[in-house]
Protein backbone atom coordinates (compact mmCIF):
# COMPACT_ATOMS: atom_id res chain seq x y z
CA UNK A 1 0.00 0.00 0.00
CA UNK A 2 0.88 3.42 -0.90
CA UNK A 3 -0.04 5.77 1.68
CA UNK A 4 -1.78 9.08 1.39
CA UNK A 5 0.47 10.32 4.31
CA UNK A 6 3.45 8.91 6.17
CA UNK A 7 4.96 11.14 8.85
CA UNK A 8 8.84 11.39 8.84
CA UNK A 9 9.98 10.98 12.71
CA UNK A 10 13.51 10.57 12.35
CA UNK A 11 14.78 13.56 14.08
CA UNK A 12 15.33 14.41 17.93
CA UNK A 13 11.70 13.08 18.29
CA UNK A 14 12.49 9.93 20.20
CA UNK A 15 15.11 11.40 22.18
CA UNK A 16 12.93 14.63 23.36
CA UNK A 17 10.04 12.71 24.63
CA UNK A 18 12.35 10.34 26.39
CA UNK A 19 13.68 13.48 28.25
CA UNK A 20 9.96 14.34 28.92
CA UNK A 21 9.65 10.32 31.32
CA UNK A 22 13.00 10.64 32.29
CA UNK A 23 11.82 14.06 34.09
CA UNK A 24 8.47 13.06 34.68
CA UNK A 25 7.51 16.61 32.79
CA UNK A 26 4.35 15.45 30.68
CA UNK A 27 2.06 17.67 31.15
CA UNK A 28 1.34 21.11 29.62
CA UNK A 29 3.39 22.82 32.37
CA UNK A 30 6.53 21.13 30.74
CA UNK A 31 9.52 23.03 29.48
CA UNK A 32 9.08 21.82 25.75
CA UNK A 33 5.80 23.43 25.86
CA UNK A 34 7.08 27.11 25.62
CA UNK A 35 9.90 26.30 23.77
CA UNK A 36 7.89 24.92 20.84
CA UNK A 37 5.86 27.80 20.67
CA UNK A 38 8.88 30.24 20.76
CA UNK A 39 10.17 28.41 18.09
CA UNK A 40 7.12 28.16 15.77
CA UNK A 41 6.29 31.82 16.48
CA UNK A 42 9.64 32.86 15.28
CA UNK A 43 9.21 30.51 12.39
CA UNK A 44 6.16 32.20 11.19
CA UNK A 45 7.88 35.85 12.04
CA UNK A 46 5.17 36.57 14.62
CA UNK A 47 5.70 37.45 18.62
CA UNK A 48 3.86 34.93 20.58
CA UNK A 49 2.64 31.65 20.08
CA UNK A 50 -0.20 29.82 22.01
CA UNK A 51 -0.14 25.73 21.60
CA UNK A 52 -3.35 23.53 22.09
CA UNK A 53 -4.24 20.62 21.37
CA UNK A 54 -5.23 20.86 18.06
CA UNK A 55 -5.80 22.81 14.55
CA UNK A 56 -9.79 23.16 15.31
CA UNK A 57 -9.43 24.12 18.52
CA UNK A 58 -6.77 27.13 17.33
CA UNK A 59 -9.17 28.32 15.35
CA UNK A 60 -11.97 28.84 17.50
CA UNK A 61 -8.91 30.10 19.92
CA UNK A 62 -7.79 32.66 17.70
CA UNK A 63 -11.85 33.85 16.59
CA UNK A 64 -12.15 34.09 20.26
CA UNK A 65 -9.12 36.06 21.13
CA UNK A 66 -9.32 38.03 18.42
CA UNK A 67 -12.95 39.45 20.08
CA UNK A 68 -15.46 37.32 17.81
CA UNK A 69 -18.48 37.66 19.51
CA UNK A 70 -21.95 35.91 19.92
CA UNK A 71 -24.14 37.08 16.20
CA UNK A 72 -21.11 38.26 14.45
CA UNK A 73 -20.05 37.04 10.83
CA UNK A 74 -16.92 36.05 10.24
CA UNK A 75 -16.25 35.41 5.87
CA UNK A 76 -14.80 32.12 4.84
CA UNK A 77 -14.64 29.54 2.16
CA UNK A 78 -17.22 27.17 1.47
CA UNK A 79 -13.74 24.71 -0.10
CA UNK A 80 -12.36 24.34 3.61
CA UNK A 81 -12.72 21.55 6.25
CA UNK A 82 -15.66 22.14 8.90
CA UNK A 83 -13.18 23.14 11.71
CA UNK A 84 -13.74 26.43 10.60
CA UNK A 85 -17.03 26.99 10.83
CA UNK A 86 -17.36 24.89 13.75
CA UNK A 87 -14.95 27.15 15.61
CA UNK A 88 -17.17 30.40 14.84
CA UNK A 89 -20.49 28.21 15.16
CA UNK A 90 -19.44 27.79 18.63
CA UNK A 91 -18.54 31.44 19.58
CA UNK A 92 -21.94 31.98 18.44
CA UNK A 93 -20.61 33.61 15.36
CA UNK A 94 -22.01 32.70 11.66
CA UNK A 95 -19.60 31.39 8.89
CA UNK A 96 -20.21 34.11 6.16
CA UNK A 97 -19.30 31.99 2.88
CA UNK A 98 -17.34 32.53 -0.27
CA UNK A 99 -16.99 30.40 -3.46
CA UNK A 100 -13.66 28.75 -4.25
CA UNK A 101 -11.50 30.23 -6.85
CA UNK A 102 -10.53 28.00 -9.42
CA UNK A 103 -7.17 29.89 -10.38
CA UNK A 104 -6.34 28.84 -6.59
CA UNK A 105 -8.70 27.05 -4.81
CA UNK A 106 -8.58 29.19 -2.17
CA UNK A 107 -11.48 31.60 -1.37
CA UNK A 108 -12.51 33.77 -4.23
CA UNK A 109 -11.22 37.38 -2.69
CA UNK A 110 -13.44 39.54 -4.79
CA UNK A 111 -16.55 38.07 -3.76
CA UNK A 112 -15.05 38.26 0.18
CA UNK A 113 -13.74 41.83 -0.34
CA UNK A 114 -17.46 42.74 -1.74
CA UNK A 115 -18.76 41.67 1.56
CA UNK A 116 -16.86 43.53 3.72
CA UNK A 117 -17.40 46.42 1.23
CA UNK A 118 -21.25 46.28 2.38
CA UNK A 119 -19.88 47.79 5.04
CA UNK A 120 -22.00 45.73 7.55
CA UNK A 121 -21.18 46.17 11.36
CA UNK A 122 -22.15 42.08 12.25
CA UNK A 123 -19.29 41.48 9.60
CA UNK A 124 -16.14 41.23 12.21
CA UNK A 125 -13.51 38.89 10.49
CA UNK A 126 -12.29 37.84 7.50
CA UNK A 127 -10.78 33.92 7.85
CA UNK A 128 -8.19 33.62 4.42
CA UNK A 129 -7.74 29.71 4.28
CA UNK A 130 -4.59 28.54 2.36
CA UNK A 131 -5.32 25.37 0.49
CA UNK A 132 -3.36 22.54 -0.14
CA UNK A 133 0.07 24.72 0.61
CA UNK A 134 -0.93 27.76 -1.74
CA UNK A 135 -0.90 30.90 -0.27
CA UNK A 136 -4.80 32.70 -0.80
CA UNK A 137 -4.15 36.64 -2.77
CA UNK A 138 -3.51 38.57 0.64
CA UNK A 139 -3.32 42.33 -0.56
CA UNK A 140 -6.86 42.82 -1.48
CA UNK A 141 -8.38 41.41 1.66
CA UNK A 142 -5.19 42.98 3.80
CA UNK A 143 -6.25 46.55 2.34
CA UNK A 144 -10.40 46.23 2.48
CA UNK A 145 -10.15 45.08 5.86
CA UNK A 146 -7.91 47.63 6.99
CA UNK A 147 -10.07 49.77 5.52
CA UNK A 148 -13.25 48.62 7.01
CA UNK A 149 -11.96 47.67 10.69
CA UNK A 150 -12.67 44.06 9.74
CA UNK A 151 -10.14 41.41 11.87
CA UNK A 152 -8.13 38.90 9.93
CA UNK A 153 -7.93 35.78 11.01
CA UNK A 154 -5.81 33.46 9.04
CA UNK A 155 -5.97 29.46 8.70
CA UNK A 156 -2.74 28.77 7.86
CA UNK A 157 -3.05 24.63 9.07
CA UNK A 158 -1.53 23.16 5.88
CA UNK A 159 0.92 25.85 4.55
CA UNK A 160 3.70 25.54 7.15
CA UNK A 161 6.91 27.97 5.53
CA UNK A 162 4.66 28.92 2.30
CA UNK A 163 5.08 32.62 1.33
CA UNK A 164 3.05 35.40 -0.59
CA UNK A 165 4.42 38.31 -2.12
CA UNK A 166 2.98 41.85 -0.85
CA UNK A 167 2.87 44.92 -2.50
CA UNK A 168 0.72 45.91 0.40
CA UNK A 169 3.60 45.57 3.36
CA UNK A 170 6.16 46.42 1.51
CA UNK A 171 7.88 49.44 3.00
CA UNK A 172 7.73 51.46 -0.03
CA UNK A 173 5.57 52.44 -2.79
CA UNK A 174 6.07 50.42 -5.63
CA UNK A 175 7.87 47.59 -3.79
CA UNK A 176 7.08 44.13 -2.50
CA UNK A 177 8.08 41.56 0.28
CA UNK A 178 7.74 37.92 0.42
CA UNK A 179 5.54 37.25 3.76
CA UNK A 180 5.15 33.80 5.22
CA UNK A 181 1.62 32.56 5.52
CA UNK A 182 0.87 32.51 9.05
CA UNK A 183 2.12 36.58 9.93
CA UNK A 184 -1.13 38.44 8.15
CA UNK A 185 -3.76 40.03 10.22
CA UNK A 186 -4.29 39.66 14.01
CA UNK A 187 -3.60 36.13 14.70
CA UNK A 188 -3.36 32.74 12.99
CA UNK A 189 -3.91 29.63 13.69
CA UNK A 190 -2.28 25.96 12.51
CA UNK A 191 -2.77 22.45 12.26
CA UNK A 192 0.03 19.54 13.85
CA UNK A 193 -2.01 16.78 12.98
CA UNK A 194 0.14 14.02 11.66
CA UNK A 195 -0.83 14.52 8.25
CA UNK A 196 0.49 18.25 8.55
CA UNK A 197 4.05 19.42 7.39
CA UNK A 198 5.14 19.01 10.67
CA UNK A 199 2.86 17.45 13.06
CA UNK A 200 3.05 16.66 16.72
CA UNK A 201 0.59 13.90 16.48
CA UNK A 202 -2.37 16.26 17.37
CA UNK A 203 -1.77 19.74 18.14
CA UNK A 204 -2.09 22.94 17.27
CA UNK A 205 -0.91 26.66 17.61
CA UNK A 206 -1.87 30.37 17.24
CA UNK A 207 0.65 32.86 16.64
CA UNK A 208 -0.11 36.63 17.24
CA UNK A 209 1.92 39.89 17.56
CA UNK A 210 -0.49 41.74 19.80
CA UNK A 211 0.50 40.34 23.33
CA UNK A 212 -3.13 41.18 24.45
CA UNK A 213 -4.71 38.84 21.30
CA UNK A 214 -2.00 36.26 23.04
CA UNK A 215 -2.89 36.71 26.79
CA UNK A 216 -6.84 35.88 25.50
CA UNK A 217 -5.69 33.09 23.54
CA UNK A 218 -3.62 31.47 26.76
CA UNK A 219 -6.79 32.60 29.22
CA UNK A 220 -9.06 30.43 26.85
CA UNK A 221 -7.69 27.62 26.18
CA UNK A 222 -6.71 27.00 29.88
CA UNK A 223 -10.20 27.33 31.28
CA UNK A 224 -10.12 31.20 31.81
CA UNK A 225 -8.96 30.77 35.18
CA UNK A 226 -9.07 34.27 37.28
CA UNK A 227 -5.94 36.50 37.26
CA UNK A 228 -6.94 37.67 40.94
CA UNK A 229 -8.40 34.75 42.34
CA UNK A 230 -7.55 31.42 40.50
CA UNK A 231 -10.97 29.87 40.68
CA UNK A 232 -12.70 32.73 39.90
CA UNK A 233 -13.31 32.36 36.14
CA UNK A 234 -13.34 35.29 33.87
CA UNK A 235 -15.35 33.34 30.75
CA UNK A 236 -16.22 30.37 29.61
CA UNK A 237 -12.78 28.85 28.65
CA UNK A 238 -11.84 25.34 27.62
CA UNK A 239 -9.02 22.70 28.54
CA UNK A 240 -7.19 22.71 24.92
CA UNK A 241 -3.58 22.97 26.77
CA UNK A 242 -0.76 21.05 24.47
CA UNK A 243 0.99 18.66 26.13
CA UNK A 244 4.81 18.74 27.19
CA UNK A 245 4.69 14.89 25.12
CA UNK A 246 3.14 16.59 22.04
CA UNK A 247 5.12 19.48 22.22
CA UNK A 248 8.54 17.56 22.65
CA UNK A 249 7.81 15.92 18.96
CA UNK A 250 6.79 19.65 18.10
CA UNK A 251 10.37 21.18 19.08
CA UNK A 252 12.29 18.24 17.03
CA UNK A 253 9.88 18.90 13.95
CA UNK A 254 10.31 22.56 13.91
CA UNK A 255 14.18 21.90 14.48
CA UNK A 256 14.15 20.65 10.73
CA UNK A 257 11.31 22.28 9.18
CA UNK A 258 13.12 23.87 6.01
CA UNK A 259 14.13 20.31 5.15
CA UNK A 260 10.74 18.98 5.69
CA UNK A 261 9.09 22.01 3.51
CA UNK A 262 12.04 21.09 1.24
CA UNK A 263 11.06 17.60 0.56
CA UNK A 264 7.08 18.26 0.26
CA UNK A 265 8.40 20.45 -2.93
CA UNK A 266 10.31 17.82 -4.17
CA UNK A 267 7.51 15.46 -4.22
CA UNK A 268 5.50 17.75 -6.25
CA UNK A 269 8.30 18.54 -8.53
CA UNK A 270 8.03 14.41 -9.14
CA UNK A 271 4.40 14.28 -9.53
CA UNK A 272 4.72 17.61 -11.99
CA UNK A 273 7.12 16.15 -13.77
CA UNK A 274 4.72 13.30 -14.86
CA UNK A 275 1.46 14.31 -14.56
CA UNK A 276 2.26 18.40 -15.62
CA UNK A 277 1.63 17.60 -19.23
CA UNK A 278 -1.83 15.34 -19.15
CA UNK A 279 -4.25 16.89 -20.34
CA UNK A 280 -7.02 15.07 -18.38
CA UNK A 281 -5.90 16.25 -15.11
CA UNK A 282 -4.83 19.69 -13.45
CA UNK A 283 -2.66 19.85 -10.58
CA UNK A 284 -3.40 22.73 -8.53
CA UNK A 285 -2.26 26.30 -10.58
CA UNK A 286 0.32 28.49 -8.65
CA UNK A 287 -0.12 31.77 -9.08
CA UNK A 288 3.46 34.31 -9.29
CA UNK A 289 2.54 35.66 -5.84
CA UNK A 290 2.78 32.46 -4.39
CA UNK A 291 5.45 30.24 -3.11
CA UNK A 292 3.72 27.51 -2.26
CA UNK A 293 4.48 24.23 0.00
CA UNK A 294 2.66 21.67 -1.42
CA UNK A 295 1.18 20.06 1.69
CA UNK A 296 -0.44 17.26 -0.14
CA UNK A 297 -0.18 17.18 -3.94
CA UNK A 298 -3.90 17.52 -5.27
CA UNK A 299 -5.18 17.76 -9.09
CA UNK A 300 -8.77 18.11 -10.33
CA UNK A 301 -9.79 15.85 -13.08
CA UNK A 302 -11.40 17.23 -17.06
CA UNK A 303 -15.18 16.81 -16.60
CA UNK A 304 -14.92 16.17 -20.25
CA UNK A 305 -13.67 12.88 -18.88
CA UNK A 306 -16.85 11.18 -17.60
CA UNK A 307 -14.78 10.03 -14.68
CA UNK A 308 -15.13 11.49 -10.77
CA UNK A 309 -13.01 11.67 -7.80
CA UNK A 310 -14.69 8.98 -6.41
CA UNK A 311 -14.50 6.56 -9.28
CA UNK A 312 -10.39 7.27 -9.81
CA UNK A 313 -9.75 7.19 -6.01
CA UNK A 314 -11.69 3.66 -5.96
CA UNK A 315 -9.70 1.95 -8.76
CA UNK A 316 -5.90 3.26 -7.50
CA UNK A 317 -7.26 1.96 -4.11
CA UNK A 318 -7.70 -1.19 -5.92
CA UNK A 319 -4.16 -0.65 -7.05
CA UNK A 320 -3.10 -0.17 -3.33
CA UNK A 321 -2.84 3.36 -3.75
CA UNK A 322 -4.12 6.17 -0.94
CA UNK A 323 -5.67 8.86 -1.72
CA UNK A 324 -8.30 11.61 -0.40
CA UNK A 325 -11.14 13.33 -1.35
CA UNK A 326 -12.10 16.96 -1.65
CA UNK A 327 -14.06 19.35 0.89
CA UNK A 328 -17.85 18.86 0.23
CA UNK A 329 -18.36 22.53 0.48
CA UNK A 330 -19.55 24.01 3.94
CA UNK A 331 -22.69 25.17 2.06
CA UNK A 332 -23.49 21.56 1.38
CA UNK A 333 -23.03 20.37 4.71
CA UNK A 334 -26.82 19.10 5.96
CA UNK A 335 -25.66 19.80 9.58
CA UNK A 336 -24.69 23.39 8.37
CA UNK A 337 -27.51 24.31 6.32
CA UNK A 338 -29.14 26.65 9.07
CA UNK A 339 -25.84 28.28 10.51
CA UNK A 340 -24.31 29.67 7.47
CA UNK A 341 -24.77 32.37 5.15
CA UNK A 342 -24.57 31.27 1.42
CA UNK A 343 -23.60 33.21 -1.80
CA UNK A 344 -26.96 33.48 -3.88
CA UNK A 345 -26.16 31.59 -6.61
CA UNK A 346 -24.24 28.96 -4.31
CA UNK A 347 -20.58 27.78 -4.39
CA UNK A 348 -20.60 26.26 -8.11
CA UNK A 349 -16.51 25.71 -8.35
CA UNK A 350 -16.77 24.51 -4.92
CA UNK A 351 -19.32 21.89 -6.21
CA UNK A 352 -17.41 21.10 -9.24
CA UNK A 353 -14.03 20.55 -6.85
CA UNK A 354 -15.51 18.07 -5.00
CA UNK A 355 -16.60 15.77 -7.50
CA UNK A 356 -13.83 16.00 -9.71
CA UNK A 357 -10.97 16.77 -7.06
CA UNK A 358 -8.35 14.22 -4.81
CA UNK A 359 -5.18 14.46 -3.68
CA UNK A 360 -2.77 12.28 -4.16
CA UNK A 361 0.29 10.52 -1.67
CA UNK A 362 2.21 13.02 -0.71
CA UNK A 363 3.61 12.64 3.20
CA UNK A 364 6.93 13.10 4.04
CA UNK A 365 8.50 9.74 3.78
CA UNK A 366 7.37 8.99 -0.04
CA UNK A 367 9.84 7.84 -2.52
CA UNK A 368 10.32 9.37 -5.93
CA UNK A 369 9.37 4.73 -7.19
CA UNK A 370 6.43 5.51 -5.14
CA UNK A 371 5.45 8.53 -7.04
CA UNK A 372 6.53 6.95 -10.35
CA UNK A 373 4.23 3.81 -9.39
CA UNK A 374 1.10 6.48 -8.65
CA UNK A 375 1.49 8.07 -11.90
CA UNK A 376 1.60 4.92 -14.40
CA UNK A 377 -1.34 3.58 -12.55
CA UNK A 378 -3.19 7.10 -12.64
CA UNK A 379 -2.49 7.35 -16.43
CA UNK A 380 -3.45 4.01 -17.35
CA UNK A 381 -7.09 5.02 -15.10
CA UNK A 382 -6.99 8.10 -17.39
CA UNK A 383 -6.27 6.16 -20.44
CA UNK A 384 -8.88 3.30 -19.74
CA UNK A 385 -11.87 5.84 -18.57
CA UNK A 386 -14.99 5.39 -20.08
CA UNK A 387 -14.03 2.13 -21.78
C1 LIG B 1 -7.41 24.09 6.62
C2 LIG B 1 -7.54 23.33 7.89
N1 LIG B 1 -7.92 23.99 9.01
C3 LIG B 1 -8.07 23.35 10.18
C4 LIG B 1 -7.85 22.01 10.30
C5 LIG B 1 -8.13 21.33 11.61
O1 LIG B 1 -7.00 20.80 12.20
P1 LIG B 1 -7.07 19.56 13.20
O2 LIG B 1 -7.30 18.35 12.39
O3 LIG B 1 -5.73 19.57 13.85
O4 LIG B 1 -8.17 19.83 14.18
C6 LIG B 1 -7.43 21.28 9.19
C7 LIG B 1 -7.19 19.84 9.33
O5 LIG B 1 -6.83 19.09 8.50
C8 LIG B 1 -7.28 21.96 7.94
O6 LIG B 1 -6.91 21.30 6.84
Amino acid sequence: MIPVNEPLLDGNEKKYLAECIDTGWISSEGPFVSKFEEMFAEFCGRKYGVAVINGTASLEVALYAAGIRPGQRVVMPSFTIASCAIAAIRLGAVPCLVDMDPETWCMDVAQTCRIVERGDEHTAAVMPVHIYGHPVEMDPILKICDKYRVKIVEDAAEVHGAEYCSEYLAAEPGATVWKKCGSFGEISSFSFYANKIISTGEGGMVVTDDPEIAERARSYRNLCFGKEERFRHEDIGYNFRMSNLQAAVGVAQVERIYELVAKKRQIAEWYKNRLGEVSELRLQPIREWARPVHWMVALELDRKLGLTAEVAMQKLKEKKIGTRPFFMGLHAQPSMRYLVETPEGGCPYTDSAYRYGFYLPSGLALTEEQVDEVCRELKEIIANAGK
